[in-house]
């Protein structure tokens, strides 16, 4: 039996092959359940995804969604926090729980207003940058929220390399 997720990845219309596949691999490496909401910029046996080294069963844990309302039906009310440049906390302030779900926005885009507005503004977070920094990377954003998160959770189900 799959043991329950320990927390959801949300990628909002993903559009950089290589940036899922990293994301992809940091899920299965936490045990967390990716969620990919349509439109793709790319199908999921794209070769530039395969480079970042995935196992087949790493895709377990991968759930495709036809668009964000069937997303938000899967989570089956989660807790959810939307990560965006403009959040309000810095995602080191706040206590997460197993189960939340953190939602990421499309490289060249961001996370669009009226999906942002959906979320409560307290639970929205960013990532630190220097002024200059329009934004970090989608995978590198990802893995610095999912290991805050696990590590809250005493990096729970995870094991010492043999
Ligand atoms: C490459 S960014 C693009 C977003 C950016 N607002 C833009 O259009 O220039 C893709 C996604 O990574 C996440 N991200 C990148 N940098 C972030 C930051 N400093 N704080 C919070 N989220 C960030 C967000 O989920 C964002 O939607």
């Amino acid at each position: 039996m799959t043991a329950p997720a320990v927390f959801h990845i949300v990628l909002y219309e993903p559009e950089i092959p290589p940036n899922t596949g990293n994301v992809i691999r940091l899920c299965a490496n936490t045990g967390a359940t990716l969620h990919l909401v349509k439109p793709l910029g790319f199908r999921l046996d794209d070769k530039s995804l395969q480079r970042s080294g995935l196992d087949y069963h790493d895709l377990a844990a991968v759930k495709v969604h036809q668009d964000f309302a069937a997303c938000l039906r899967d989570l089956d009310g989660a807790r959810l926090f939307a990560v965006e440049t403009g959040g309000a906390h810095c995602y080191s302030t706040r206590e997460y729980r197993a189960g939340d779900a953190f939602l990421f926005g499309p490289e060249t885009r961001g996370l669009p207003q009226a999906l942002l507005t959906q979320v409560a503004p307290d639970q929205t977070l960013y990532l630190p940058m220097r002024p200059q920094s329009r934004s970090i990377n989608l995978s590198n954003a990802v893995a610095l929220v999912a290991f805050e998160a696990w590590r809250q959770l005493g990096f729970s189900g995870s094991a010492r390399y043999p």
